[in-house]
């Protein structure tokens, strides 16, 4: 899907398809990099993080085993509740894994802070995140995320994986979702 189709629901597009295929394959360079001859798996949040893992795992030179998990802090809305459920646990034993977490955006920070609190507590040998997003205005906890692909002001986007109750996840590009559209 195109933004060109939906324009009317969209105020801007804040990144291309085009930028976001740089994007991926810069930090793919980075992760091959600095996980050479380590244990890597690579866990994707769903259902966001589906088009970044997608991507940016076929920028990796080797096989990388990847893993997936669901968890929840948003209803239909746009705000986060803080409350984090988890509906889909990993299918991996994290013990003496290098973890990288692959979201799609980080917004407060506290779906984050509680999903690194939760595998710290499993054996990992290290986790580390890659957020394609980041709203550094909308920071309510610190997190520590090593790979960012983009800083974005605060708005609510969609596309590239991102939804509004369910919908513009196949939009190309992302872009900011026009205040029309839920209020
Ligand atoms: P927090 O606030 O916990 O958010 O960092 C984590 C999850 O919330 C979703 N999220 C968004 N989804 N547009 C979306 O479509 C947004 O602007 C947005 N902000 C947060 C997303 O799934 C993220 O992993
Ligand atoms: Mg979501």
């Amino acid at each position: 899907m195109r933004a060109a189709d939906i324009q009317s629901e969209l105020t801007e597009i804040l990144v291309t398809e085009e930028q976001i295929r740089e994007k991926l394959e810069e930090i793919a360079a980075r992760v091959a990099e600095d996980y050479a001859g380590k244990d890597l798996l690579l866990v994707g949040v769903l259902k966001g993080a589906v088009m970044v893992m997608a991507d940016f795992s076929r920028y990796l030179p080797s096989s990388v085993p990847m893993d997936w998990m669901a968890v929840s802090s948003y209803g239909a809305g746009t705000k986060s509740s803080g409350v984090v459920q988890i509906r889909k646990d990993l299918d991996t034993d994290l013990h003496d894994k290098h973890v990288l977490i692959v979201e799609d955006i980080i917004d407060s920070g506290l779906t984050l802070s509680w999903l690194l609190e939760n595998f710290e507590s499993r054996g990992a040998a290290s986790i580390e995140v890659f957020a394609l997003l980041r709203k550094p205005e909308a920071a309510k906890v610190q997190v520590d995320c090593k790979y960012v692909g983009f800083d974005i002001p605060n708005e609510f986007v969609i596309g590239y994986g991102l939804d509004y109750a369910e919908k513009y996840r196949n939009l190309r590009d992302v872009a900011v979702l026009a205040p029309h559209v839920y209020s």
